[in-house]
């Protein structure tokens, strides 16, 4: 059928093409928050990003209509990249056992759909993929908040795997984790294929870019730091063997996902630790100085996460600062996250040079529309999507404005 309503290019389903896409400035000389960002061969038409955040709402690792809407909602409303919570690359690789998953590839189709939908706004999508290590088999948080009397470690016939934990070493993450058992190397090599696995299903599902979570004490994290990692062998004790899990999987994900899409990685830049032997920023930067050889393009900069003896220091924007020391000193792109709420503070972030990409978590899930408040604060003005054109600028009506007549 003919028609003047265009639809979206390469989406199973008719739907009308969103071109540009919702959140893209229209106003020239926008600020540096809504200006484009290229990686490869894929552009962001904004500096704003979901941050991936677990919704512990599946069962088998399997994506659902929940996650469509609820991933959903952010691509409608502008962002330039959508990151989908981490998803873990073996089922014992999970934080609950209603952590999403991509160990299989089953899982592929609904992954899929979302992907299609989120391509269908115009909009860019990731996955961050992962295994929880020590942290594994633990209660979900938003069922624990409701009765903490709970098991905090899911026992066997709740779905748990308290007697498979695994981490570097087999030091627990406290006593209310299950005790791990120490990875041996071939299953160290199992986990890392794992991984390559996973990122084959991610391009087969179409993601835009992947991401690879080393951060907030799961197994990378555990892998890097001295504080878990108390192995003799190739993969503990100096700085090269601490990192070589992380940079073999980095390396080899690298080989098959392709040549045009980026590779992000999520790190904790630091373990907060003062006393102890523990993961710092100086660190950080040297491993992603090794990052950067092997091909990963952004470095997305979190903190903490791997022991009750952090004393983390929390406040408005408390990580930008490790963002901007990454940057400077290796040249490579770096995201910020961690309480960036207000517009102004998160354009500044990206007009100063401290971040190329801003990560918002919690405010999303607060306020899904953050994007169009942003403009509107800013002073710039954004496409919306095509369908609700009617309640563009809604605040400041256009002489055409027709918001009180009936509905036509
Ligand atoms: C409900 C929830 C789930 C989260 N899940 C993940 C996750 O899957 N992967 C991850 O790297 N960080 C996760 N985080 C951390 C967020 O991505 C983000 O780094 C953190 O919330 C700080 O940013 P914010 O202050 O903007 O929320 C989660 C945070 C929340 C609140």
């Amino acid at each position: 059928m003919k028609t003047f309503n265009t639809p979206a290019p390469n989406i199973p389903y008719y739907t009308p093409v969103q071109d540009p896409p919702a959140g893209s400035a229209l106003s020239p000389n926008p600020p540096p928050l809504f200006t484009p960002l290229t990686i490869r061969g894929v552009t962001f038409h904004n500096r704003i990003a979901v941050s991936p955040m677990c919704m512990y709402s599946s069962e088998d690792g399997f994506f659902t209509d929940w996650h469509l809407v609820h991933l959903g909602q952010f691509a409608l409303r502008g962002v330039g990249l959508v990151i989908i919570e981490a998803t873990a690359v073996r089922p014992e690789g999970r934080i609950s056992p209603h952590d999403a998953g991509i160990w299989d590839d089953n899982h592929i189709a609904p992954l899929k759909r979302i992907v299609d939908y989120v391509h269908s706004q115009g909009i860019k999508i990731a996955i961050q993929i992962a295994h929880a290590g020590r942290k594994a088999t633990t209660n979900v948080p938003h069922v624990i908040e409701c009765d903490p009397t709970l098991p905090y470690v899911v026992p066997r016939e709740y779905g748990g795997w308290p007697d498979d934990v695994v981490g570097p070493s087999a030091i627990p993450w406290d006593s209310n984790h299950a005790k791990p058992r120490e990875l041996t190397i071939p299953e160290i090599q199992n986990i890392q294929k794992a991984f390559v696995d996973a990122a084959n299903r991610a391009k087969t599902a179409g993601f835009d870019v992947l991401e690879l979570h080393y951060a907030h004490g799961y197994l990378g994290h555990e892998f890097l730091s001295p504080i878990s990692n108390k192995r003799t062998d190739e993969y503990g004790g100096s700085f090269e063997n601490r990192t070589r899990f992380n940079v073999e999987i980095a390396g080899k994900v690298r080989e098959v996902w392709p040549e045009d899409k980026p590779l992000f990685v999520r790190i904790s830049a630091t373990d907060w630790v003062e006393n102890e032997e523990s993961w710092t920023v100086d660190d950080s930067v040297k491993l992603v100085r090794k990052f950067k050889e092997i091909g990963v393009d952004l470095v997305d900069v979190s903190s903490g996460g791997n022991t009750p003896a952090q004393k983390i220091v929390v406040g408005p924007g408390y990580q930008v600062a490790f963002a901007e020391k990454i940057r400077k000193e290796t040249n490579s792109l770096t995201g910020s996250v961690g309480l960036i709420r207000e517009p102004k503070f998160a354009n500044d972030i990206i007009a100063s040079g401290k971040a190329d990409l801003v990560l918002l978590g919690r405010q999303f899930l607060a306020d899904s529309g953050w994007v169009f408040r942003a403009a509107e604060e800013l002073g710039v003005i954004v496409k919306w999507p095509r369908q609700y054109h009617r309640c563009y600028n809604v605040k400041k009506p256009r002489p055409d404005d027709d918001t009180n007549e009936t509905a036509k």
